[in-house]
């Protein structure tokens, strides 16, 4: 990948004193969790009927923990994503973030979707500095964030190029960015590098862990690939099929960075692999 960020770039990026990272306030201080969902259950009227995407789903979510949601095809994750995004609403049930009740999307809570989302009308240095331009931020203040986060997913030789004329993993690190630079504490992110190539794939999963690490964001990431969620995750939530239920919740307690080869490593992945295959979790 042309002018990719080399390894380390965002290992070693932290926030200005007047910039407070993402994670230094996700959380009123004191509080346990940064994410619960309460007894979530989504009904969708289609033409076919109702379809249940979601029934009493329940979790929670400790600031700056990184959590991996994995299920089977149609399952309810992205569901469950956009609900704690505040793009659907619950059909009973609820989300607090941070301790206040989801009720619509806000800047606290930034997504990454597979397919981007960039404006493509817009550069890439205009599609960071969107969000907190939208927000009245001062002029100054906008220029100085954009640039900082331009910087820190290596982006600088491609500030004004636009999304079309980018690479799938620079497209993503225009993403990751955006959101960071709209304050996000907290990430949702579905997904996210499902659509690129195996070597980018491990490029970006080295500095998404290095950007939480060094920021202490709070992540809630969908993945298909089991490998990806024991290799990122604190905890892997495994969520049933049709509809949607949390039925397993497995703590990764290994030491990072994590050696996929080791025993402790492949023990999780049978697990997991168990799971998924078994009566409530057929694999997609
Ligand atoms: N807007 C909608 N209208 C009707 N049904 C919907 C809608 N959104 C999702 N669904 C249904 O809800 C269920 C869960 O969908 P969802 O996209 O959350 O699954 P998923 O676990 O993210 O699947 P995948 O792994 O394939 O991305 C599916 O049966 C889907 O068809
Ligand atoms: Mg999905």
């Amino acid at each position: 990948m042309r002018d990719a960020a080399p390894p380390g770039t965002l290992r070693t990026s932290t926030a200005p004193a007047d910039a407070p990272g993402p994670g230094s306030a996700h959380a009123p201080a004191g509080l346990a969790h940064a994410i619960e969902v309460h007894d979530v259950t989504m009904r969708f009227a289609t033409a076919g009927g109702d379809v249940v995407a979601l029934r009493d789903a329940r979790m929670a979510v400790r600031p700056g923990e990184f959590v991996c949601l994995i299920g089977a095809s149609g399952c309810g994750k992205s569901t469950l994503l956009r609900i704690i995004a505040g793009f659907e609403t619950a059909s009973s049930g609820g989300v607090t973030v941070a301790g206040r009740r989801v009720a619509g999307p806000g800047p606290d809570r930034g997504m990454v979707f597979q397919d981007y989302g960039l404006f493509p009308w817009l550069s890439v240095r205009e599609n960071i500095a969107f969000g907190p331009r939208a927000r009245g931020k001062a002029r100054a203040e906008v220029a100085a964030t954009t640039e900082r986060f331009l910087d820190m997913v290596g982006l600088r030789s491609f500030a004004s190029s636009y999304p079309h004329q980018l690479s799938g993993g620079m497209k993503q690190r225009v993403a990751i960015a955006r959101v960071l630079a709209n304050d996000a504490r907290v990430v949702l992110m579905d997904e996210p590098f499902g659509a690129l190539d195996a070597m980018t794939r491990e490029r970006l999963q080295d500095e998404l862990l290095a950007l939480w690490r060094s920021t202490a964001l709070t992540v809630v990431f969908v993945t298909h690939a089991i490998e990806e969620a024991i290799l990122l995750a604190d905890r892997v939530v495994v969520m049933s099929p049709g509809p949607g239920r949390i039925v397993e919740d497995v703590a990764v307690a290994l030491p990072r960075p994590r050696d996929v080869s080791s025993p402790e490593f492949n023990a999780l992945r049978r697990t997991l692999s168990a799971l998924l295959h078994s009566g409530h979790g057929r694999a997609a």
